[in-house]
């Protein structure tokens, strides 16, 4: 098994708190980069991105979710969105969605920063619109907030692998 995938799904957290370093355009297109490397059904590659360093903007999209402390706080912000004139299947776009946005999480571990996914906006997708200057044919799944992690003391856990298989069919009992 590849040691430092495994690091990498394991060792990623959200990160919500953040130093003032810069992050480069080019840290944010090799995240959109590994982003739609992802699988989607029939390779209909629905998202699409929308990149934010720009202070003004952020501060207008910060009023809009209850998490604005880490909208303000974060040097970068990516908008993903599924392009609905691109979808084909509603579960299957969104879950495409999902896998496209843990490969962006991933990558921004790879590249010493951190992230984490803001699903809350959502309820003011809208008005992110409005902002961000696009009309409803794009659709919001997610926006993360990205920068140098201030530190790395964030914790989380997950409950138990036999918590989680409902059957096991066959297979050597350990
Ligand atoms: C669909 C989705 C929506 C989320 N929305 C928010 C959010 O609005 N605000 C936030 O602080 N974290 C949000 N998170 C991050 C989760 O709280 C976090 O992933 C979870 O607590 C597990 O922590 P970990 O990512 O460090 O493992 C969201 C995560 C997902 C997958």
């Amino acid at each position: 098994m590849d040691q430092y995938i495994q690091a990498a799904i394991k060792n990623r957290r959200s990160i919500r708190d953040f130093t003032e370093e810069p992050v480069s355009l080019d840290s944010l297109h090799r995240i959109i980069q590994a982003g739609i490397w992802a699988p989607s059904g029939l390779n209909n590659q629905p998202w699409r991105f929308v990149t934010i360093l720009d202070r003004a903007m952020q501060r207008e999209i910060a009023a809009l979710t209850k998490y604005s402390h880490i909208v303000k706080a974060a040097p970068a912000l990516i908008a993903v969105y599924l392009d609905q004139e691109k979808m084909y299947d509603p579960v299957k776009d969104h879950q495409a969605a999902g896998a496209c946005i843990q490969n962006m999480l991933l990558t921004v571990e790879e590249l010493g920063l951190g992230a984490v996914w803001l699903g809350q906006i959502l309820t003011n997708k809208e008005q992110v619109n409005n902002i961000l200057q696009l009309d409803v044919q794009y659709d919001l799944m997610a926006l993360l907030a990205i920068g140098r992690p201030a530190h790395r003391n964030q914790k989380s856990r997950r409950q138990p692998l036999e918590d989680f298989i409902l059957h096991e069919f066959g297979g050597n009992t350990p």
